[in-house]
């Protein structure tokens, strides 16, 4: 398929696993990412960035074990412009039905000054790496990185000879998020219009959002020609982020009168993977965030509940079932049954094994003793915080105990597991959170510095369980934990424990990620 054959569809690019978990707190471990491409493949992404595989052996790993899974999506790797990182790159999709190698280099005078390679020196470099590329897949997609503030003449002549080289997609990102529509569009349609062969390859637009303007520029590119939208859900990416999916799909479709562009996705399954990946993520979706922010079906003032009773149509362009979102959001209690559980937990995007399914099950008759009524996002916290309890093998919380009120010191009693071995402390703080993060250090000394502490209620209500999210960072590396509670203070101490477990893992990944700062670019393998 190329620009020119096929004008009205456009191919969904997905690099939530790759540029999405790039984002600094954001790995996924490896069930997780396995998880998330099987649901992108089921949901009709046409390619997946499934991760960056000379990054780490767990990237790797991860990049064989979703291309040897993928049923119907192309499985693509990222890789620097050197030979060893294609090859890397090449060892792991090509398991795939369906693989795909994508090599970049960055092409503005900015980023060509960082290898120290000249106009020249880069053009060759670029010829000799798609070549190789080309040489092991027959489907090769590059990207002139920072081609949005490349010179013009040059990044027409890189691109020309990508192409010439072999390369099937032509990406052309704007990795800091500084272009705008018209300017987006123009460079596609420039491209389409001066660059020998490009009406024989497909042009893609990768957006990043740091002007909140990616889902529009992306959207400009496609109206010029471009035909892959690269994207993640819930523009989870670097920085402000990506393209959203669900933004870039849910346009299309509703305003395919003046956009009129099909894609392949199957817009119901939207809701459930935009859960699923904040879950796994730790980034929480914010509550206003177009399609999928809790807000966005939601309709409060007296007029617009009014309109909405009358016709839903006066207040909103789509419906919420057109995204996966049920009618009714009062989900169980606690007469409901196991069956019920489980099927009311892989609608909201959580396939559970029997054996897990038993002790979600025990922590779900816990919670509804303690709440009246258990609503999705109650249940979505607790598939949250089972997911973390699994990965927290070195610390958990076994008990705690604080004091707190007008009258200070504040003081938390804790006990901690660790490693097995259960240890007591009793730490005082300023109020009865900072006490707990007192005595945590105390009995697990570290030096992350704790960056970010945010609360907010799952649903509404005095009873509601509370989600906290706390961010920490040890020697730049940066990890999230989140944990929810109906008591504050527990959800506060289980987040940040389970910060302090996933840095603990990052400890552990540092050793191969030594290796990518050595493989320079100079180095043709
Ligand atoms: O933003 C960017 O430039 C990228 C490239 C690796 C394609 O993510
Ligand atoms: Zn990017």
């Amino acid at each position: 398929m190329t620009n020119a054959s096929k004008q009205d569809h456009v191919l969904i690019f997905d690099t939530t696993l790759r540029d999405g978990e790039q984002s600094p707190g954001a790995t996924m471990t490896h069930t997780e990412k396995l998880e998330i491409a099987e649901m992108l493949d089921d949901m009709g992404v046409d390619i997946i960035e499934a991760g960056f595989p000379i990054a780490s052996e767990g990237d790797f790993a991860a990049v064989s074990e979703i291309a040897r899974r993928a049923k119907n999506s192309v499985i693509c790797g990222l890789s620097r412009a050197n030979f060893k990182d294609i090859d890397r790159c090449w060892e792991a999709v090509k398991h795939a039905s369906r693989p795909r190698i994508h090599t970049f280099i960055g092409t503005s005078p900015l980023h060509r000054a960082i290898p120290n390679l000249n106009k020249d020196e880069m053009a060759e470099r670029i010829h000799d790496t798609v070549t190789h590329a080309r040489n092991l897949c027959d489907n090769v997609q590059w990207s002139p990185m920072d081609a949005t503030r490349t010179e013009e003449d040059y990044l027409f002549r890189v691109v020309e000879i990508a192409i010439k080289a072999g390369a099937t997609t032509i990406n052309i990102p704007d990795t800091v998020g500084y272009t705008a529509p018209r300017e987006s569009a123009e460079i596609i349609r420039r491209l389409i219009e001066n660059v020998p062969g490009a009406d024989e390859i497909i042009f893609a637009t990768h957006c990043h959002n740091d002007l909140g303007m990616a889902t529009a520029n992306s959207l400009a590119a496609v109206e010029a020609g471009a035909r892959q939208v690269e994207c993640t859900i819930n523009g989870l990416g670097e920085r402000a982020g990506n393209t959203a999916l669900e933004e870039v799909v849910m346009a299309l479709k509703v305003r395919n009168d003046i956009m009129p562009y099909q894609t392949g996705i199957d817009t119901k399954k939207i809701m459930q993977i935009s859960r699923r990946v904040a879950s796994v993520s730790g980034f929480a979706v914010q509550f206003n965030k177009a399609i999928v922010g809790k807000n966005a079906f939601a309709h409060e003032s007296g007029i617009h509940q009014d309109g909405m009773l009358k016709n839903a149509e006066t207040f909103e362009i789509m419906r919420p079932e057109d995204v996966g979102l049920s009618e009714t959001n009062l989900v169980m209690g606690k007469h409901s049954g196991r069956a019920a559980l489980r099927s009311k937990l892989a609608e909201l995007g959580f396939e559970l094994a029997d054996n897990q399914l038993k002790d979600v099950f025990v922590r779900f008759k816990e919670l509804a003793d303690r709440k009246k009524e258990i609503f999705e996002d109650d249940l979505i916290a607790l598939m949250r915080d089972s997911d973390a309890a699994e990965q927290n093998d070195h610390l958990k919380v076994k008990s705690l105990r604080v004091v707190c009120g007008t009258e200070g010191p504040q003081e938390a009693q804790l006990t901690l597991t660790i490693d097995g071995e259960d240890k007591s402390v009793t730490a005082t703080g300023d109020g009865p959170v900072d006490a707990t993060f007192n005595a945590v250090k105390e009995l697990f000394d570290h030096t992350a510095r704790l960056q970010l502490y945010q609360v907010h209620a799952v649903t509404e209500g005095t009873d509601a369980q509370a989600t906290v999210s706390v961010r920490m960072e040890e020697d730049g590396k940066i990890a999230t934990g989140q944990s929810a509670d109906t008591d504050t203070v527990v959800a506060s101490a289980k987040a940040y424990v389970n910060a302090l477990n996933r840095l603990i893992v990052r400890r552990s990944k540092s050793a191969p990620n030594e290796d990518v700062k050595s493989v320079n670019y100079k180095d043709h393998g």
